[in-house]
């Protein structure tokens, strides 16, 4: 069965989501195909922390309502080492802007809500799709979906299926260039449906870094480093809540309130970047082109902040005939991504301890947090980059 349409775009989590709500607001057709069933990618863990940028373009997608009801708005977030008192970072004072704490999970179930309402074409559970001819006029993806093999004709395909996608794989090896960095340790986190802290908390303590962060008034999301060899059964739940408590220090640790954990899962930190993140006819946005580590809170605002970008090209070009966005979506989301992913990566420098870490390491890394809270100029660095930079115009 061969179907047509104007852009085919590859992967329904949140870059493939929300790029098809944005098209078909703008009266462009879409098809997303995604390999996984819809339970499966709703039940999925992830990101909790929205920039303004990021809930701006949400609203505008018409994905706003429940976000802005239900997500709570922070004027910024704290820092606690060393024994002393926690650093706030004071976004709202910096920068005059504010962040916003709604899950990944929800914001999915938004996206696929509106998506039901517009009767937009997502087909899930397609485990094997294969992209042609992204460097002619016509591509196109096959795939299989309920025993039956699909066709799916395009002037575009998107590529929204994240790091362990394909469409990355139709970029020849000798276009592509990759960046890496892995970093020697893992998050341990829980989710358990207790009150939260009232501010998301890193802490850098000499058992290692920990995060209080939350999803709404009941549902708490906790966060501690672990080796990257530690299995879930070496964690249980008492194990999990005396380290977290010991490293966010006795007056934030002390405010934590317990209870039993509904998820628990470890995950490793890495830095990546696909460049470029157009081939042809073929794009790339969010994961499929690059991760960063979870300490800047980056991956899910840069899904968003790429399908911004993208999503205007495409607009341009359907309505305007014009290709000015399109040409330049790789070179300005790179520079977007890039940014990020080095104030991810300097944010985990950090934060964490490092298995190899000298004493000079140490030394220097006491007294970058010093700088950090005796500089007005140092904060106002970090919370402009915390907030997002402003998209290019
Ligand atoms: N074919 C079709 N779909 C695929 C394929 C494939 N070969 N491979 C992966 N997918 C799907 C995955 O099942 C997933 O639902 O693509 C989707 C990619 O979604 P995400 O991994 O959530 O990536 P993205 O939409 O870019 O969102 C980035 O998710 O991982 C977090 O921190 C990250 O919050 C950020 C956000
Ligand atoms: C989260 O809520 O899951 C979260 C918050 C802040 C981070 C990373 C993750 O830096």
């Amino acid at each position: 069965m061969t179907i047509t349409t104007q852009v085919a775009i590859i992967g329904a989590g949140p870059a493939g989501s929300l790029l098809s709500q944005i098209l078909g607001r703008a009266g462009i057709d879409s098809v997303v195909v995604e390999r996984s069933s819809r339970s499966h990618v709703l039940e999925r863990i992830r990101a909790g922390v929205l920039e303004w940028g990021s809930v701006e373009v949400l609203r505008d997608a018409g994905v706003g309502e429940r976000m802005d009801a239900d997500g709570h708005v922070h004027d910024g977030a704290s820092i606690v080492w060393g024994g002393r008192d926690h650093l706030f970072i004071d976004i709202n004072r910096h920068v005059g802007s504010h962040f916003m704490s709604y899950g990944q999970t929800p914001l999915q179930e938004d996206l696929y809500a509106a998506a039901a309402e517009r009767g937009a074409r997502f087909i899930f559970e397609a485990p094997d799709v294969e992209l042609h001819d992204v460097l002619g006029d016509r591509p196109a993806i096959t795939f299989t979906a309920n025993g039956e093999s699909h066709r799916v004709e395009a002037d575009f395909v998107v590529g929204c299926d994240g790091y362990h996608g394909v469409a990355r794989q139709a970029i020849p090896s000798t276009v592509l260039r990759t960046f890496e960095k892995e970093y020697p340790f893992g998050w341990l986190g829980i989710m358990s449906e207790t009150p939260p802290l009232p501010d998301i908390v890193y802490a850098n303590h000499e058992r290692g870094f920990a995060l209080a962060s939350q999803r709404n008034p009941m549902l708490s999301r906790y966060y501690v480093q672990c080796p990257l060899d530690d299995a879930l059964d070496d964690w249980s739940d008492d194990r999990f809540w005396s380290e977290l408590t010991t490293r966010l220090g006795p007056t934030i640790g002390g405010q934590v309130v317990t209870g039993p954990s509904i998820e628990k899962s470890i995950a490793p930190l890495r830095s990546f970047v696909a460049e470029p993140m157009r081939y042809g006819n073929l794009f790339l946005a969010g994961d499929a082109a690059h991760i960063v580590p979870p300490t800047g809170a980056k991956g899910l605002n840069l899904a968003i902040s790429d399908v911004h970008y993208l999503s205007r090209g495409l607009i341009q070009h359907y309505g305007d005939g014009v290709d000015t966005y399109l040409d330049s979506y790789s070179d300005m989301a790179l520079r977007r991504v890039w940014s990020a992913v080095r104030f991810s990566w300097w944010m985990t420098k950090l934060l964490h301890r490092f298995p190899d870490q000298t004493e000079f390491d140490q030394r220097t890394q006491e007294v970058e947090l010093d700088y950090l809270a005796s500089s007005a100029f140092a904060q106002a660095s970090v919370a402009e980059q915390y907030a997002g930079l402003p998209f290019e115009i």
